[in-house]
């Protein structure tokens, strides 16, 4: 009997190791063979840790389970999908999971992560071998009619990005990605990380052959334990496989990978400061121009993209762009990987084409509130993001849609917050992140931000609070108009965002609510 058990950092977290070594103590005193295979998660989070058997009719879903289940579980006849108050039936009839429109995320959960054998019994390196009978224009054309945008936040056109990069001239040029996954509510790069992390080696791959850069490196947050180990175990299966290294998958082509631990700084995630930081010195932002396009790591020309960037690309190459185009609205096209997170009854990772509404990803997906109270406001895309109140919430996913409302869609991080949350102190914590996080090297950030949280301090004292949401505003349009990077950039994003539409946290403020 196959039985699944995920080793994804959330089911970690959860109990999993206890479930699955309850898993096999109890399967060996009933006798029965039973091989327990680690994966990732398929991101139902408060079902975790969802523990799977296959059956003859497909596998079966058991969740949330916990070591003190598995004996019950064991007797209801786990190993043959036998009826019990966890049952969930099969996983993909879930209407959470079976709503999705899973493109990217298609493997995750499903496979071990690391086996090449087992990727490539899943549909795996179809996308490599497709890009191996094109040449490079071939490639990035592909991307570019796919409409694939950096999926890190900044949502710039990928397709151009890689033929800046395949255009530079260069001895070495250099494949990099960014998975320093620094923003609050964010996990959907850590659990592709953990559960397919060759369909991110392929990605990267086909970026290699494509920009004819042979080297790459993938910055991770040091956070991420699980997925640094999971990396490497993949990386060295995939040089053992003939996947990387020298001839990839047989071909002429080179593709060399590597991991590399950041230290923990948000700041790490803004490009040039994730290559200062990849050099050995310190994360301080680098002015562009020049792109690191065209002089990136070591001075070379080098293409950085998000964990979720180069794993939209293989299915693209494999279905082709026009496949991944019929998903999305406007120029918002494929699908997002949407993390939804904060106070929240059905947390997890929703993979869907973009222009489904917030209304509908936290109502319908997530079921409302955690605490059973109403919604108030909703933080979208990170901290420095803003906060949208309930009359935003038929705002669809969509870069341009969400810039109309003064929002981002950024990584795709939603966090939920219900009728108990202070605006005036979520003010106040996006100018303090900043303060913590700046890395120093420009005035209005650095400066801008200290003063942010003296004065945000004052109008939560109730001292002259009109006086000083003025001074708030000025100060949020220097960082605005003055930040060298988006860090200092948009953090008036999620302050003006709170005094906007909740202004009612901002008046009558008296010391007591400090
Ligand atoms: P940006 O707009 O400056 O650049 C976007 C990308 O396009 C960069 O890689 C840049 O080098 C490249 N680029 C620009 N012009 C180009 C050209 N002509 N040819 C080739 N490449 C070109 O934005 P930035 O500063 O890289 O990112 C800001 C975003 O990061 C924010 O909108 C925010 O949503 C997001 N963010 C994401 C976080 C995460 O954890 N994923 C954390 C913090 C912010
Ligand atoms: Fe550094 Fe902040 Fe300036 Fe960015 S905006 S360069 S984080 S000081």
């Amino acid at each position: 009997v196959t039985i699944y058990v995920p080793r994804d950092a959330v089911a970690l977290g959860l109990g999993a190791n206890r479930v699955a070594r309850a898993i096999f103590a109890g399967a060996e005193r009933r006798g029965l063979d039973v091989e327990i295979i680690r994966t990732g998660s398929r991101g139902l989070l408060w079902l975790e840790p969802m523990v799977e058997v296959a059956t003859p009719e497909g596998r079966i879903a058991y969740g949330p389970v916990t070591p003190g289940d598995v004996e019950a579980l064991l007797n209801a006849g786990l190993a043959e999908g036998g009826a019990h108050a966890l049952r969930l039936g099969k996983p993909e009839d879930i209407p959470y999971l079976a709503r999705q429109h899973r493109l990217t995320f298609q493997r995750c959960g499903v496979v071990d992560p690391v086996s090449v054998v087992d990727y490539r019994e899943h549909g795996g390196y179809r996308g490599l071998e497709a890009a191996l009978k094109l040449d490079a224009e071939g490639i990035v054309a592909a991307v570019r009619e796919s409409g694939l945008r950096g999926r890190g936040g900044a949502g710039f056109p990928a397709g151009i990005k890689w033929n800046t990069v395949m255009l530079a001239k260069s001895e070495q040029k250099y494949v990099v990605c960014n998975a320093d996954e620094g923003d609050s509510g964010t996990f959907a790069d850590r659990m592709m990380m953990e559960g397919d992390p060759f369909n991110l080696i392929e990605g990267m791959t086909i970026a290699g052959i494509a920009t004819g850069a042979t080297r790459g490196y993938i910055y991770l947050r040091s956070e991420y334990p699980q997925a640094f180990e999971t990396l490497k175990e993949a990386i060295a299966n995939g040089v053992k496989a003939g996947v990387l290294g020298a001839n990839v998958l047989g071909s002429s082509k080179a593709f060399h990978l590597e991991v590399r631990l950041g230290a923990g700084a948000y700041i790490c995630g803004e490009e040039t400061s994730l290559l200062e930081s990849l050099e050995g010195k310190r994360g301080i932002v680098r002015a562009k121009p020049p792109i690191p396009a065209l002089k990136g790591f070591l001075g070379q020309p080098t293409l950085v993209n998000n964990v979720m960037t180069f794993t939209a690309v293989p299915y693209i190459l494999e279905h082709g762009a026009k496949a991944y185009a019929d998903y999305g609205m406007g120029r918002s096209l494929g699908t997002l990987a949407i993390q939804l997170a904060g106070n929240i009854k059905r947390g997890g990772l929703i993979e869907y084409a973009f222009g489904i509404t917030l209304r509908e990803i936290i109502e319908d997906f997530g079921g409302g509130t955690a605490s059973g109270r109403p919604v108030r406001a909703v933080q979208v895309g990170g901290p420095l993001g803003a906060y949208f109140p309930d009359h935003l919430l038929d705002t669809p996913l969509d870069y341009e849609a969400m810039a109309a409302k003064k929002g981002l869609v950024g990584h795709g991080g939603i966090v939920v917050f219900d009728d108990t949350v202070d605006m005036a102190k979520q003010a106040r914590f996006a100018f303090e992140f900043c303060a913590v996080e700046s890395c120093g090297k420009c005035t209005p950030c650095r400066i801008g931000a200290t003063r942010g949280v003296e004065t945000m301090d004052k109008v939560i004292a109730g001292i002259r609070p009109a006086e000083n949401l003025a001074v708030v505003a000025d100060l949020c349009e220097v960082m605005t108009d003055g930040s060298l990077c988006a860090m200092g950039g948009l953090t008036p994003m999620p302050v003006m965002s709170a005094i906007t539409h909740f202004p009612e946290d901002f008046q009558r403020r008296g010391p007591m609510s400090v």
